[in-house]
């Protein structure tokens, strides 16, 4: 791509590779000079049905000749029956709706300090995040982020949060005191490495927020909608959260957030939280196609068996090249930890040889494609992989 001089009309956030995107079909996509790539990035997680799905693109249409949007100072019937879907497919006693998932977490914060304060006064306000997790880019959720990185140039963050280790029981129940309101984390860590929280550390989790009435907030944003296999990733321990995030997926390339709460956190009133566009008409009938398509047993099995398949994969690419270090993650949500810290590097490569993939850390790269994605797609995911892996010299153990 030549890069153009409009592209300084854009701010500069994003380290963006050199290509422009005008097209995609199922696992396809095109730049502007029409090379094709497989995309194994799927707008990081979001486009779970893939691109152009013939079903998205019907409820868009017609819904859009109805009403795109319309003010939260009266009912739509769209938001009622995703909300209902939502809330009878999980734990949920009742659903808010945003446009992202830094907004949804912010709006668990927000209801989780409430929830405190209503239950045991104003001095209940903490909430406990985990490091190397990530929430978002607002300030609450940034503050959530467990990781420095993010926090660089933007303090002060905002008062009341601590930090501690993933997966680790005691320093969580070292950190818990009576001014404790909330603990949020991901059930597998998406930018942070995809990271998988052990069952017994989600259950113990469980146990010492009971023990201390203390809301449990899951942020499934990048796990939630049949990414692990499961519609909803906390469905793999069984561990309930009392408020789930959810975002990306859910509108399968439409922008929404949700925030879903059992009945005990359910304490918002009206006026305490809002949102312009949360629930619009347009992006609820398309989170109800794709809750629809996403929540089939069938359709669940068939991630979950792709999931192994990309896995077994991976592994057998891992006893031929030593590049490769470990396969983790559940369902279409794979993490490639490498015993290299060249990943961009990798990306980069495999992006001219057509399969877009993306790095978390400098040794660790992400797989989280639509998830329609097939054997062959997977099959053939795998073999530009291991062609730059030839290309860039990586040692052979064979
Ligand atoms: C687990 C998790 N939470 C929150 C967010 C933030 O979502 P958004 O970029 O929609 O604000 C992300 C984005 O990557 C995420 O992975």
């Amino acid at each position: 791509m030549k890069i153009s001089e409009n592209c300084k009309y854009v701010m500069n956030t994003y380290t963006r590779y050199p290509i422009k995107l005008v097209r995609g079909e199922g696992v396809k996509v095109w730049d502007d000079e029409g090379r094709e790539y497989l995309d194994f990035v799927a707008g990081i997680a979001v486009n779970c049905l893939g691109y152009s799905h013939p079903e998205i693109i019907s409820t868009i249409v017609s819904q859009a000749e109805k009403i795109i949007h319309c003010s939260n100072l009266y009912w739509n019937e769209s938001q009622i029956n995703l909300a209902k879907i939502l809330c009878e497919k999980s734990f949920g006693h009742s659903v808010f709706f945003c446009n992202s998932g830094a907004e949804a977490n912010e709006g668990a914060l927000k209801l989780a300090r409430k929830y405190g304060r209503l239950k045991y006064g104003e001095k209940r306000y903490k909430i406990i995040t985990t490091l190397n997790s990530f929430h978002g880019r607002t300030y609450g959720a940034l503050t959530a982020t467990g990781q420095e990185k993010y926090h660089k140039h933007f303090e002060p963050l905002v008062g009341g949060f601590s930090y501690v280790k993933y997966n680790d029981i005691d320093e969580l129940q070292s950190a818990v005191d009576e001014s404790t309101c909330a603990v949020i984390l991901e059930v597998i860590q998406g930018e942070g490495g995809v990271n998988e929280a052990d069952e017994t550390y989600l259950k113990e989790v469980r146990r010492l927020c009971n023990e201390h009435d203390i809301l449990l907030i899951f942020d499934e944003v990048q796990t939630g909608i049949g990414r692990t296999g499961k519609l909803f990733a906390y469905e793999h321990s069984g561990v309930e959260p009392d408020i789930m995030t959810l975002a990306k997926g859910l509108g399968g390339g439409i922008p929404i957030g949700a925030l879903v709460v059992n009945e005990k956190a359910d304490v918002f009133s009206p006026g305490e939280h809002a949102s312009t566009f949360g629930g619009n008409p347009l992006a609820c009938e398309v989170g109800i196609t794709v809750m629809n398509l996403v929540s089939q047993p069938n359709f669940l099995e068939t991630v979950q068996k792709q999931g192994d398949f990309l896995k077994s994969k991976l592994l057998e690419l891992k006893k031929k090249y030593n590049v490769i270090k470990r396969v983790k993650g559940k369902g279409l949500m794979i993490g490639c930890e490498l015993n290299i810290e060249d990943a961009q590097e990798i990306v980069k490569l495999a992006l001219k040889k057509g399969l877009l993939i993306n790095a978390v850390s400098k040794n660790i790269l992400r797989f989280v494609p639509p998830l329609i994605v097939t054997q062959e797609d997977v099959s053939k995911a795998i073999d530009i992989l291991e062609e730059t892996f030839i290309e860039m010299d990586f040692k052979s153990n064979m």
